[in-house]
């Protein structure tokens, strides 16, 4: 099999600090050598291959890993969004709006977008993604977008229970227990994952506990959102149940803080999210000091987060999270595969996927210090360069 070198890297980010200096373990003046799929060596410049290709000096890094987004939906909320910038608060309930665009849109139209997604997510540097249901919200529409969503990642998200659908009006509980029946059984095939929106406006704990169950006792992993809109037991409820992640954390009570930190459940924040919804930031930091395992991610969705810039979101997290631009781009690469259980992706070593995110800059701490401008140069996803 073919073998390429991207030699000459100015910067290398290998997350791995057996290799290189500090968290990130950098390399100055380095090289990554990959074959198919995967990394087979990792050093100084100068290595050699079949093929080689020139960094020209730049910084390299792991593909980010965006382990929360939406990308199976019709419709557009611009108008939502400028209501919001107007002082309307955001409601969970505008989620209806893009289920009924979803519902009627066909396949081929829901393929073709969701394409046009992930290939600006690959243009963000993003080389791993997962993609949740949630605007389909009936068993024929969940199956449908989990369908569509499994062609593009393994790691598909059955978000059933992201609001109670106009036909379940009042009925909150007959939902839940639909979703944990027939809607799952639709989901099944096409999930690795399932989720629950845990919130005022959506579903109470003990509705996610069901949900959760249910979902465990047929086999998926668990991740949940938590405590994205105002302090509540989500947080608690996703420790309690050993969810891989508790995703939004925007609030954080000192309670949750140290149920995480005494716990294996990542907290993935979504600042763009909280950007978009004029929301506070989550005290990334006091988690962090805390002990709290942390990843970054988009939450790319029509409501609350439309957009694919995982530099957006490391710039949100240094600036008003107050994280380190290590830990951002840590939590934005290493942590998002922390968060999926997936241990090829998220650093660059010999055996790991060959993912990797050239920046046309010197250093990452450019993602932060230049931002809004398009950093991406080019990125090697499983192999492929581009
Ligand atoms: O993660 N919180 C629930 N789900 C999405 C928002 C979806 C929407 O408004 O369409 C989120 O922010």
């Amino acid at each position: 099999m073919t073998t390429t070198v991207l030699d000459h890297i100015g910067l290398l980010v290998t997350n791995d600090p057996n290799v290189g200096e500090g968290p990130l373990g950098i390399i100055r003046d380095a090289a990554v050598v990959f074959e198919g799929e995967h990394i087979v060596a990792v050093g100084p410049a100068g290595m050699t291959a079949d093929r080689r290709i020139d960094a020209e000096g730049r910084c390299v890094l792991p593909g980010f890993v965006d382990s929360h987004t939406h990308l199976v939906f019709a419709g557009d909320r611009g108008d939502e969004f400028a209501a919001r910038m107007a002082g309307r608060p955001y409601e969970a309930g505008g989620i209806r709006v893009s289920v009924a665009a979803t519902r009627g849109a066909s396949d081929d139209e829901l393929r073709r977008l969701t394409q046009l997604r992930r290939a600006e997510a690959r243009r963000a540097g993003i080389t791993t993604v997962e993609i949740k249901s949630g605007y389909g919200l009936d068993a024929e529409h969940e199956a449908r977008c989990l369908a569509v969503g499994r062609s593009f990642t393994a790691d598909t998200t059955f978000l059933g229970a992201h609001v109670v659908p106009p036909e379940f009006d009042g009925r909150a509980d007959d939902y839940v227990h639909h979703v944990c029946t027939d809607m799952l059984q639709a989901a099944l095939p096409h999930s690795r994952w399932i989720d629950c929106f845990c919130e005022v406006g959506a579903f109470d704990a003990d509705q996610t506990r069901a949900v959760l169950a249910a979902g465990k006792a047929a086999g998926l992993g668990l991740r949940l959102h938590a405590n994205q809109l105002g302090h509540g037991p989500g947080v608690q409820v996703a420790v309690e149940m050993e969810c891989a992640s508790a995703d939004h954390c925007t609030y954080l009570s000192d309670d949750d803080i140290a149920a995480l930190a005494a716990s294996d459940t990542v907290a993935t924040f979504l600042p763009a999210t909280d950007f978009s919804t004029r929301q506070p930031y989550p005290d990334a930091r006091r988690a962090i000091d805390a002990g709290v395992q942390v990843a970054l991610a988009t939450n790319c969705n029509p409501g609350s987060s439309y957009t694919m810039s995982m530099s957006f979101c490391i710039a949100l997290a240094v600036r008003d999270m107050h994280m380190t631009p290590e830990e951002a781009v840590l939590a934005a690469t290493a942590g998002g595969a922390r968060a999926l259980r997936r241990d090829n992706v998220g650093a660059l070593r010999p055996g790991m996927s060959a993912d990797l995110c050239v920046l046309d800059a010197p250093s990452y701490t450019h993602l932060v210090y230049r931002p809004g401008v398009p950093l991406v140069h080019s990125v090697v996803e499983r192999g492929v360069t581009g």
